[in-house]
């Protein structure tokens, strides 16, 4: 089991040679892309020279516009800009040329490969054209125009274009309309003070038409050029493209695909829905946020502030286009260079993640049908006594009275005060779920949450003022509208009021995309320009209001056309802010629907996968992804939501969600139990120490939460964030990080008893074992018998992790142990961040002890930079270093000689230290 064999006929999966190649592709048309080359290279020109481009590239086109047929075909199939994005309509020559654009069909282009538009704007198609530009204190401002009008109402004639130098690393980029106020995304940004020094990157504009050009001075790159098409800015259609130095791009969720994104002419769709997720559909939540890695091993990342629906259509060229029907074009570009740094200057703007509770960080068990609380409290009963490690017990809508928020089933799950009392005692927390629809049906003075709601004026309203009227599982419902401060209130009243009777820990927020089981409304939507825009993103189902409510609802802030996305994100803050009133401590709120800066009040689970294999490695890119926007707190449902798991699927699966940062097991309705006693007693006891190697990781896992929440580090990372020159690691998604030392490599696969997995270059040593392995940056086969699952330890890395409890309450008393994985040079680095694991701000109270522990010279020493009582109570047992290369003939512990082991597979242990955390210590070996 412990063993490599090295694989000399495996492939990796991108090659430096896949890359060039990758690079390349532009120039496979070699004769009609010259012209682009040329394009390109007049642009550096002219970017060197301060001429503009465009002047020049209409020379050229002046001279070809007697041939609008060559015009049209001479721009290479990759560099063709969808004209006609419309779905449900035949693009014919008529209707393309109508708008003024090129269409050459498949017969005529070369090839017709499949999602090459027909139909395409040619390099004249008008565009805006930027006057002069003016200084500001930060950057600079100017102003664009449209002469011709475009083919969709509304355009907006004079636009506003401002640029902030906001940091070195961070560039604003801001179009509005000129002469009145648009829709902007209500979220807390930081202005900027003063204009960056020395920035890491140089603007140019094409003023004629308008086109931005960012650079990153460092190597030249061109991040952004978006002279390659025309920009729109309709009142309900606005649309900027751009070309991108590579073709490795991440990000843009949420969607079910590969982490790397696919430039085969993808189109992305945002707008919050409910669907189990599913390929190339609109999801639950809304990222317009990527990252880009550029050649050389730099990455720079790029924000669309906004919240309606919208497209991101990605072409090989590589190029991306931005489509949205309302809002302003607000775009942050962050320079990093490094990946790491570019995920944190994001989240210095949208905001870092919050610190969970440390049960957060447990397992939780969860069921859609336990159907009693004396049958959920019976699951609970089990896990205990098999001694497997639980922190939080939920329960699903089958708790609720006629699935009515805020009650209880008085009968089947009368018992719930009590099974939550017996959590408590045990140390344990108990979640339940809200969904924000509230019945409305209910006889008057029956139901307080609706009553009070339609007094208080907090649901949303429908075109004629009434609240609207949907449908989720409790029948019609009303929804409340999180724009509106008071409904912040009344959501308070009605937790405290639920708090009372049952003294939950967490909320669960689902639904809250918002969904609803008729389109629109009971009564339809209007036939406004809200609910049928010119443009309708390619949204599942093909309409705004396809299982959610009307486009034209009216919500407190503005129409929930605008304010469609932010609903998860509204509601998250409002259930954050309440608990946080109720209890007194770091509140726990997962949500379904997200939104940036989500992570300041919630997690997400990843929504209604299947119990399939294919689903579980979704999982992978799933919490990659959500790592990139800021939250953390993220995971799958454990064996699978629906359909059938079986004992090896829900073993593999729950060795994996062992590692995912939040771990619970949830499955629908109908189906089997599937928490870990439902299995057979091997599996059972499998399961059960992938759970225990958690339970030891997590302050590990916690302190990485620590500097998620300071600044913004990933606590699930990608390898390339670890090794961003190692271009092998470019598309892995079957493996990942914990922090930047720890690597996970699960089994995806049925029937397997290895697993192949990519090691980047260096030292990697087994977690369990501390044999190490000197990767040259290659795919090595590890045994993974059902019992098991690969975990790495990184060279350089140490480890802090503690003797797992049936519960953290239990852990937390428990010694810590310390995993010293040395590196070549004999050196290692960690640290560890402890708290009480509950209370509010404990960082910034100083409410807190952080370690530093390091290994230079043979010599071990933990440093005290901050201390509390916390600290006090805990005491460090075990030292165990791996890759100490000579046995020692001495151990010495704080100037103590000590008894040691030491294996020929040169790992060190120095045991019954009993040392007190709160206090420096070092441990020498000679
Ligand atoms: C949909 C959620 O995604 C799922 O997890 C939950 O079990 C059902 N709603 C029922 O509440």
């Amino acid at each position: 089991m412990k063993s490599y064999q090295k694989l000399t006929t495996y492939v990796p999966q991108i090659t430096e040679a896949a890359e060039d190649a990758a690079d390349e592709k532009p120039l496979c048309h070699q004769k009609l892309s010259a012209w682009w080359l040329g394009g390109g290279l007049l642009m550096v020109a002219g970017l060197l020279s301060g001429v503009t481009v465009w002047v020049l590239g209409q020379i050229w086109w002046s001279q070809h516009e007697t041939h609008p047929l060559t015009k049209c075909i001479s721009i290479p199939e990759d560099l063709r800009f969808d004209c006609y994005p419309e779905r449900n309509v035949v693009v014919t020559r008529e209707l393309c040329e109508g708008r003024g654009c090129c269409f050459v069909d498949s017969q005529q282009g070369s090839g017709g490969t499949s999602g090459v538009p027909w139909c395409f704007y040619p390099p004249d198609f008008p565009s805006y054209t930027l006057g002069s530009v003016n200084e500001t204190e930060l950057g600079m401002v100017g102003f664009l125009t449209r002469k011709a009008k475009t083919y969709y109402p509304k355009d907006i004639e004079k636009l506003q274009l401002s640029v902030e130098f906001e940091t070195d690393a961070r560039l604003h980029v801001k179009i509005t309309d000129a002469s009145s106020p648009r829709y902007e995304v209500p979220l807390d940004v930081p202005t900027a003070k003063k204009k960056a020094e020395n920035p890491l990157y140089a603007v140019e504009f094409s003023k004629e038409p308008f086109g931005l050009i960012v650079t990153r001075k460092a190597s030249g790159t061109v991040l952004l050029n978006t002279t390659v098409a025309p920009l729109f800015y309709a009142d309900q259609f606005l649309q900027i493209s751009t070309l991108l130095p590579s073709a490795y791009l991440y990000g843009l969720g949420e969607h079910q695909s590969n982490f790397l994104h696919s430039l085969e002419w993808n189109t992305l769709t945002f707008w919050a829905r409910d669907v189990p997720p599913t390929e190339s559909c609109n999801l639950y939540g809304v990222h317009p946020f990527y990252l880009v890695m550029e050649k050389g091993g730099a990455a720079h990342g790029v924000f669309l502030l906004n919240s309606n629906a919208m497209e991101v259509s990605l072409q090989p060229a590589p190029a991306l286009t931005w489509r949205t029907i309302g809002g302003v074009l607000d775009f942050y570009i962050f320079l990093g260079p490094d990946p790491n740094l570019v995920v944190q200057q994001y989240q210095q703007v949208v905001g870092f993640p919050a610190m969970p509770p440390y049960w957060a960080l447990g397992f939780h068990l969860c069921r859609w049908g336990y159907g009693t609380s004396n049958e959920t409290w019976e699951t609970v009963k089990a896990m205990r006594n098999f001694q497997i490690p639980q922190d939080a017990q939920w329960n699903d809508i089958d708790y609720m009275d006629s699935y009515r928020d805020f009650t209880t089933d008085p009968q089947k799950f009368g018992a719930l005060p009590q099974l939550v009392g017996d959590l408590h005692k045990h140390g344990q927390s108990y979640v339940m779920i809200v969904d924000p629809g509230i019945s409305s049906t209910s006889s008057p003075g029956s139901y307080w949450p609706y009553d009070e709601g339609l007094k208080r004026g907090v649901f949303i309203n429908n075109t004629e003022g009434k609240p609207l009227i949907g449908k989720v599982w409790p029948g019609l419902t009303a929804y409340p509208d999180f724009s509106n401060p008071d409904t912040h209130q009344w959501w308070l009243e009605n937790l405290s009021r639920f708090y009372s009777l049952v003294p939950f820990d967490g909320v669960w927020i689902d639904m809250n995309e918002p969904s609803n089981f008729m389109d629109g409304s009971s009564e339809g939507c209007s036939q406004g320009e809200l609910d049928n825009p010119p443009y309708v993103p390619a949204v599942l189902g093909g309409s705004l209001s396809a299982k959610t409510i009307c486009a034209s609802a009216r919500q407190n802030m503005s129409s929930h056309y605008n304010l469609h996305n932010l609903y998860g994100l509204m509601e998250a803050k409002a259930t954050a802010s309440a608990l946080v009133q109720i209890k007194g401590k770091r509140p726990f709120v997962i949500s379904r629907s997200t939104f940036p800066s989500q992570g300041k009040y919630s997690g997400h689970w990843l929504g209604d996968n299947r119990s399939e294999w294919k689903d579980m490695f979704w999982s992978i890119p799933g919490i990659l992804s959500f790592s990139l926007f800021g939250i953390p707190l993220v995971g799958a449902d454990i064996c699978g939501f629906s359909g059938s798991t079986s004992e090896e699927l829900c073993l593999r699966w729950t060795q994996l969600g062992a590692f995912y940062p939040f771990s619970r097991n949830h499955n629908t309705q109908g189906e089997k139990a599937q928490d870990p006693t439902a299995f057979s007693p091997v599996a059972r006891a499998a399961m059960k120490e992938a759970l225990e190697v958690r339970y030891a990781l997590l302050p590990f896992l916690y302190s990485l939460f620590h500097r998620a929440h300071l600044q913004g580090d990933t606590v699930v990372r990608p390898l390339f964030f670890e090794f961003p020159k190692d271009v092998a690691t470019y598309a892995i998604d079957r493996q990942f990080l914990w922090g930047r030392g720890l690597l996970v490599t699960p089994v995806l696969d049925p029937g397997m008893d290895s697993v192949i997995g990519y090691f980047p270059r260096g030292l990697w040593y087994d977690y369990y074992t501390g044999s190490s392995v000197n990767s040259s940056g290659e795919n090595l086969k590890m045994a993974a018998p059902l019992d098991h699952i690969n975990l790495h330890v990184r060279e350089g890395t140490i480890l802090p992790t503690q003797k797992p409890g049936s519960s953290t309450s239990e852990s937390r008393k428990n010694p810590l142990g310390l995993i010293a994985a040395l590196s070549q040079n004999s050196n290692a680095w960690g640290d560890l961040y402890w708290d009480n694991g509950e209370s509010l701000d404990t960082f910034a109270k100083g409410d807190y002890a952080y370690l530093v522990f390091n290994v230079t010279q043979g010599t071990f020493t933990s440093t005290v930079l901050h201390s509390n009582v916390e600290a006090t109570y805990i005491t460090v047992d075990t030292l165990t270093v791996y890759g100490v290369r000579e046995e020692p003939k001495t151990v010495v512990v704080n100037g103590k000689e000590w008894p040691f082991t030491y294996l020929t597979n040169q790992v060190l242990t120095v045991g019954d230290l009993q040392l007190n955390l709160s206090q420096g210590f070092y441990v020498r070996w000679l």
